[in-house]
This record gives C-alpha cells, structure tokens and sequence, in this order.
C-alpha cells in the first residue's frame, strides 16, 4: 500500500541502541540525494509493512531528532513496545531494521514549532518524550535563543542526554525521580520573563501533570505547547451527529471515530494510519459559523484547521453549537 506520491524511498543507513530499549535510525536517500528541510518539532511517517503478526500496513509517526537544515540524513529515536505491534504499534519492526534496509516515509510534517517571537522557551520532556524537544534544543542553541531545559529519566535510561547536555550546557536540569520533578517544577514555572513559552512532551499523565502546574502557576494557555505520541493520548470523545452531503444522516457514538462510522454505513474513505498522522483520511466539511470540527490529529496544518472545511476522519470529531448540538455536514 503506498501513502502517497510525495513518499520518500530511503535507506537505512546506520542504526545504534541510543538507551537501553531505544533504537536510532538515520535513513538518507539511496543516492545520497538532499532530503527535504524541516522544521524544528517536525515528525515523519514512518511505512511499516504488512506481515510478522501485522494484518495490514501502519504507519507511525516519530519525531525528527537531527538537524533541521539541509538534513543529509533523517534521525529518530524509537522506544520499544513489544505488547504494541498486533494493534497500531510497529516498534519491533524499527527495532530490525538494518543497515541498507528499505524504508519508505512521507516528508517531514510540522505540528510543534517554536515559537517564532517567543522571549524564553522552556522545554519539559520526560523519557522518549525527549525527541520532538531535540531538534528544538538544536535549533536554539544554534540561534542564541534562550532557553531552559527539564528532563525526566530514570539514571541511565536517558535517550540523546548527552546530546542535550551539550546543546543546552548549565541550562539544562536532569530528575530522576517523579517526586524531584514535582518539587522543581513549580518553583521552575514561577516568575519567568513575559513572553516566555513552555513546550512538553511524555507520557499523557505527565503532559497532564505539567499543564496542571503551569496554569497552577499562572500560565496562560497560548503558552503551553503538547506534543501527543498520536492516538493513544486521545480519548473515547462525545457523541456527535453528521449528515453526508445527499446521504443519509446519523450519530457517531463515544469510542467510535467517524471514520468507522462511515464505514458501518458503506462510505468507503481511503485511508492508513488511523491515528491522525498520514494524511490518507482527509474529508471535507462543509463549513458552520458555530460549532464545527473538534481537530485531534497531528496533520492538517493550523490553516486548514481555522478554516473548517476539512478534518481528520480518523480521529477527529465535532465541537457543540452554541446550542449544544455537535453535528458536521461532510462529502467523503
Ligand atoms: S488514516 Fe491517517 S490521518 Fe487518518
């Protein structure tokens, strides 16, 4: 199955235990070719076969660890799930691949930028969490931006710690303990400059705990950025109602996604990953001045989703009206 024509055929071309459970990957084109820019906080969607277990291709998105600029190689950091890979895993695949090894991936998608204006970034991550905030790190320490560092790992599990170390030198603090990390947090948050804007990625509890104390600690949202390790942050929504344009009309229910949902009523939607990264899924929405899409995918750019003429079939949902009706119009 193929992810589109803007696919990138790669090659493996070098892979190493970064942390204990933690595969790196640096893929380039087979004829050493330059590869597309990206942009700090930028993933991949990686093409994980059919086969060994997997009834059907998947397609995982990982963050870019590598440099962003004129990139020989593209980098990622995968942690291993092994109890993943029969649903929408595929970690023990990244885990043998070997040097020379095909892999194919859709070009570099941004969903977590730095902030261009931003005074001070603050960078929270705890565990493999770690890889979005890398390019990050790089790309200020590049630039003299300034900056602040939190990591979260347990002693001697640490992906790319040395990496950080020296990108972000004495600005960079390392817990090893949850309660440590609960202790320096808030002091952390507290009475940094205006302007400043901090950036979290981990486990959904963490995030949840980080985004806690930062509005605990007078934070507004605009300033607090989330990277989600896709769908399995997500969770079951409300019910909403749709109506496809000269078809029939009915209720998406709670734990459903409204791609199965026009699935279960003979509405054919192209699709692959099913967890709002590949782009497969895209339907168009007629658009409403009140309510409209609930955007939960890691795809469509801020653009298209201010517009609310598209969204993500696969994860995404409706927002209520102000009369508390979610409903969408779309044409699959
Ligand atoms: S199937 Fe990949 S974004 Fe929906």
């Amino acid at each position: 199955m193929s992810v589109g024509s803007d696919r990138l055929d790669l090659v493996v071309a070098a892979v190493s235990e970064e942390a204990p459970g933690i595969r790196h990957v640096r893929m380039r084109r087979a004829d050493g070719g330059a590869l597309p820019p990206f942009t700090p906080g930028s993933h991949i969607v990686v093409e994980i076969p059919a086969g060994r277990g997997r009834a059907r291709t998947l397609a995982n998105a990982y963050s870019l660890t590598g440099e962003p600029r004129e990139p020989v190689d593209y980098e990622i950091s995968v942690l291993r799930c092994p109890t993943a890979d029969g649903g929408a895993g595929g970690s023990e695949w990244i885990h043998e691949l070997a040097v020379g090894d095909p892999v194919t991936v859709l070009p570099p998608r941004s969903s977590f930028p730095p902030i261009r204006f931003a005074r001070k970034h603050v960078l929270v991550a705890a565990g493999i969490g770690i890889t979005p905030l890398l390019s990050h790190l790089r790309s200020h320490a590049r630039w003299g931006h300034e900056v602040e560092v939190i990591y979260l790992y347990r002693d001697g599990m640490g992906a790319h710690a040395d990496e950080v170390a020296r990108l972000g030198g004495d600005r960079v603090t390392v817990v090893h303990d949850r309660a440590s990390f609960l202790e320096l947090l808030p002091e952390r948050l507290s009475g940094q400059p205006i302007g400043t804007h901090v950036y979290t990625c981990g486990p959904a509890s963490f995030m949840d705990t980080v985004v806690d104390i930062a509005v605990d600690t007078g934070w507004p949202d605009s300033r607090i950025h989330l990277e989600h390790f896709g769908i399995d942050a997500l969770d079951a929504g409300d019910p909403f109602t749709v109506t496809v344009t000269d078809g029939p009309t009915f209720e998406v229910a709670s734990g459903t996604s409204l791609l199965e949902a026009l699935e279960d009523h003979g509405i054919a939607v192209p699709n692959l990953c099913r967890q709002g990264v590949c782009g497969e899924c895209r339907v168009t929405v007629v658009p409403s001045d009140d309510g409209g899409p609930l955007h939960r995918d890691l795809y469509l750019s801020e653009e298209d989703k201010a517009s609310g003429s598209c969204l993500m079939a696969c994860v995404s949902r409706a927002l209520p009206d102000a009369n508390g009706r979610a409903h969408l119009e779309v044409k699959p």
